[in-house]
């Protein structure tokens, strides 16, 4: 058998393997891409959720949290915040206009960000749409 493994069954595997994985990869790709639009619900990205993603980004949110395994891991993670407050807006609206602004004595916590409501609720937004992308189930638990 091993005298039967000549150069040409080598280059063989090697040209073969290639084509199929390139075309793999070319299948999985589209397959992805289609499903996207699907799995992000954008029909959903109202101009109140642009705003909370835009806040996001302005207050530096994920320097300290991670969004969908994304960011720092100095604060809980926050895709399923939003299912963690028991699906309110309103109870992560009033989380975060609560924090004191000379923070948690004796360890770093949040701080305040001293937002209107309308950006409050427009962060609250963006968080609940962030929850309701199918991530397929990522973070695979509530917990922060
Ligand atoms: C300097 C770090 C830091 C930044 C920046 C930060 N957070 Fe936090 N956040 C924390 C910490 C720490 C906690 C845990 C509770 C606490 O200590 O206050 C927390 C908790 C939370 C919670 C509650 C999570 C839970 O499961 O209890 C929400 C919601 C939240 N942050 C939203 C935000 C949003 C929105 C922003 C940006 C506008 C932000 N955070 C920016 C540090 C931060």
């Amino acid at each position: 058998m091993s005298g039967a493994f000549t150069k040409s069954t080598a280059r063989n595997i090697f040209y073969g393997g290639s084509v199929f994985f390139f075309l793999l990869l070319v299948v999985l790709t589209f397959d992805t891409m289609k499903s996207l639009p699907k799995r992000d619900h954008r029909e959903n990205i109202t101009p109140q959720v642009v705003l909370g993603k835009k806040l996001w980004e302005d207050h530096n949110c994920i320097g300290c949290h991670t969004l969908m395994g994304e960011g720092a891991y100095f604060a809980p993670e926050l895709a399923n915040v939003y299912d963690r407050f028991g699906q309110s807006t309103e109870a992560i609206v009033a989380f975060i206009q609560s924090r004191p602004a000379e923070g948690v004595p004796g360890r770093r916590s949040m701080p305040q960000f001293n937002m209107s409501t309308e950006e409050l609720e427009a962060v609250a937004a963006f968080l609940k749409w962030t929850s309701e992308i199918d991530d397929a189930n990522w973070p695979p638990n509530i917990q922060g």
